[in-house]
């Protein structure tokens, strides 16, 4: 293990910024981004129209800022745009036109670059594909793909079109992918044969069959695949289509539709503490002009940069920070197909050195793995032409943010530790990079335009250091605008805990004696595993659907390396005989329905699940259970004590 670990470090340590980065940073000067800041916040809506006005191009101006009928905003409405035009064509009257936009590289080692001019004939000739199979604006169209440049011609494809894309990551499974076709109710799946993971080909159009199979996706009339693999698929006639066939032989020229401002750009599946997961809608305009502007400031974007974010364009990190934002901005966006450990741990430093990489955004779940696997692979490269590192997903722990900075930034590279959620479309608490003094940690303080607080249960704030819950206290314009649907479920889950006064974040929070945010975790039953979001409420009722499994109760365990490690509590049907064999089976059942990534670390079989008397499963017991704590609180409400006695032993 590093030194940078082993030396003890107080959290109140702080790293000033780096006076030669400041130079040529967004914001000279911590005053000078103080004072934008609170114009920012002071006097919002003009502030925001200014950005909106130079920070994307617009085929019709808009006149109307915000319309903000709680806790549903409309931004720039009256305004058209269109978010593939303003990704691409916008550059291609400049000396962008030549520069590399997706730099590609496949697992199995194969690289492609891709200039604008050349994404820009890719997006045409799969807009009019999509045009030919008879797509039109407002169709959805799930997009389930590997970490290829074509996903992200597909995503650009779609949104110029209009047609709101669902992405689906690639781990999830059949089953997964159904829900969230029929959901959003998709006319068309844009797949691929598979993708390279770990060596092997991975496969996905499989996958897309067994979801679509006996007519159980009905809105489904087209399936575009890609060919990546070459492994064996099975083709429908009438309604599969070869990407080869198709998009290969279209036209090269499309012209992007205007979209009003609040058009759909995309739905994404994420997971709540209830139910299945919920298809956050984003809007156009205001998703590209956050995006745009939090890219640019918040990765210090220079024209050489050669930036990589090593998410998988399946989750928000993917669609906003390596699609949309940087795209928009012209900036070179390195892709990666495959897995950080393949062919072993040094493959992302072997990437940094070889093509130069300058900006690195990861998750502290893949930091950890890296300490894990020892220093002599990021030690054994080059990694001096790196300048900013990011982070992202969880809190990252003082431990792994002082190896990122002593051993990947070598102290002088800015780190950023950038909160977020799906929900939030861009950035909202972070450093600027040259101007904010950090502390391991913590996410530092709000980014322009956004008014975060910590409030008590009885909405006010927060003193120093006490714990609360994290809220948004006015709308933004890379907002989510709904859950695709379902309003009702909207207002809940986001606006109801304090009167739809402000945006209910799902996290604790505490603001320490200077205003930086210690973002402390989910204070509903959403896991964070490795960075991916997940209900227990989905993992339990995938559980209690095998036929052995009678009760399932699912909660997190603090985990060194994924953050938290998922513990499921099983009760078994009378006559059920419980086996190692069993368990195993359970794990992989949860693995088919959900997909391998929601698979339990741990399975608990118990007699009994703790209840109180009214049947409620005591959640705060088991957790404690799983982490192997003393039990906490009052168990007064319990029904039957001797459970926890059986539990435990
Ligand atoms: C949840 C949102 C937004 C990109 C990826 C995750 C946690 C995210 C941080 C951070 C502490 C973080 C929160 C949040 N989270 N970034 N820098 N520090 N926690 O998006 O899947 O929508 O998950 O991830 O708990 O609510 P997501």
């Amino acid at each position: 293990m590093s030194d940078a670990i082993k030396s003890t470090l107080s959290e109140d340590r702080k790293f000033e910024p780096n006076a030669e980065f400041s130079k040529a940073a967004s914001f000279g000067s911590a005053e000078a981004f103080e004072a934008e800041y609170r114009r920012s916040i002071d006097d919002a809506e003009n502030w925001w129209a200014e950005q909106a006005k130079s920070l994307i191009p617009w085929m019709k101006p808009f006149t109307k800022t915000l319309q903000w009928e709680r806790p549903y905003a409309k931004w720039f409405v009256d305004g058209e745009t269109n978010a593939s035009w303003i990704c691409v064509d916008q550059h291609l009257k400049t000396d962008r036109k030549d520069k590399v936009a997706i730099l590609f590289e496949g697992e199995p080692g194969d690289v492609r670059k891709l200039t604008y001019a050349k994404l820009h004939a890719e997006i045409c000739k799969a807009a009019n594909a999509l045009e030919a199979m008879g797509l039109m604006k407002g169709d959805r169209v799930a997009i389930y793909m590997p970490m290829v440049p074509e996903a992200a011609i597909a995503m650009l494809a779609c949104a110029r079109l209009g047609c709101p894309h669902n992405v689906v990551f690639g781990g999830f499974s059949a089953d997964s992918l159904r829900d969230r076709i029929n959901d959003a109710e998709c006319a068309a799946v844009i797949t691929s044969d598979g993708g390279f993971r770990r060596g092997k080909p991975l496969a996905l159009k499989a996958q897309v069959d067994e979801a679509l199979a006996e007519g159980r996706c009905p809105s489904v009339k087209k399936v575009l695949v890609l060919q990546r693999t070459k492994q064996d698929v099975t083709m429908e006639a009438g309604r599969d289509h070869w990407w080869h066939d198709t998009v290969d032989k279209a036209s090269a020229e499309h012209k992007a539709q205007p979209m009003e401002a609040e058009h759909p750009l995309f739905l994404l599946y994420t997971s709540g503490s209830t139910g299945k997961p919920k298809g956050i809608q984003h809007s156009t305009a205001g998703y590209m002009v956050g995006t745009t502007l939090s890219s640019r400031h918040v990765f210090d974007l220079k024209e050489d940069d050669v930036y990589w974010c090593t998410a998988d364009v399946g989750w928000i990190t993917g669609h906003s920070y390596i699609v949309y934002g940087p795209l928009s901005n012209g900036a070179t966006v390195l892709m990666y197909e495959g897995a950080p450990n393949t062919p072993d741990w040094g493959r992302f430093w072997d990437i940094v050195e070889r093509h130069k990489v300058t900006v690195f955004y990861t998750a502290p779940t893949a930091i950890r793995a890296f300490i894990k696997a020892g220093d002599e692979f990021p030690n054994g490269r080059d990694l001096s032409s790196l300048r900013l590192l990011g982070s992202v997903g969880e809190p990252i722990n003082p431990e792994a943010w002082m190896w990122y900075h002593t051993v990947i930034g070598k102290e002088r590279c800015p780190i950023v530790d950038t909160w977020w959620q799906t929900e939030t479309g861009a950035i909202m608490i972070t450093p600027m990079p040259g101007v904010t003094s950090t502390k391991p940690g913590s996410a530092t303080r709000p980014f322009l335009g956004i008014d975060a607080e910590v409030l008590l249960e009885d909405g006010t704030p927060a003193k120093a250091n006490e714990g609360g819950y994290l809220v948004v206290k006015r709308p933004w314009p890379s907002m989510l605008r709904t859950i695709w649907g379902d309003n009702a479920r909207y207002e809940k889950t986001y606006w109801n805990r304090y009167d739809g006064q402000v945006y209910f974040a799902g996290d604790s929070c505490r603001k320490d004696e200077d205003g930086y945010f210690w973002i402390m975790g989910r204070v509903d039953d959403v896991l964070n595993v490795s960075g991916h979001r997940l209900g227990t409420a989905e993992i339990e009722s995938a559980l209690v659907q095998h036929e052995a499994v009678a009760e399932a109760a699912v909660v997190g365990r603090p985990d060194d390396l994924k953050g938290q490690a998922v513990v499921a509590f099983v009760t078994v049907k009378t006559g059920v005989e419980v086996t190692d064999a069993l368990k195993k089976e359970l794990r992989d059942f949860v693995g088919q329905q959900i997909g391998a990534l929601a698979k339990p670390d741990d399975i608990k079989m118990a007699e009994a699940l703790p209840k109180t008397r009214s049947g409620k499963i005591m959640r705060r017991l088991l957790k404690d259970i799983a982490a192997g704590r003393e039990l906490t609180g009052d168990i007064t409400t319990l029904e039957d004590k001797s459970i926890l006695d059986k539990l435990r032993s």
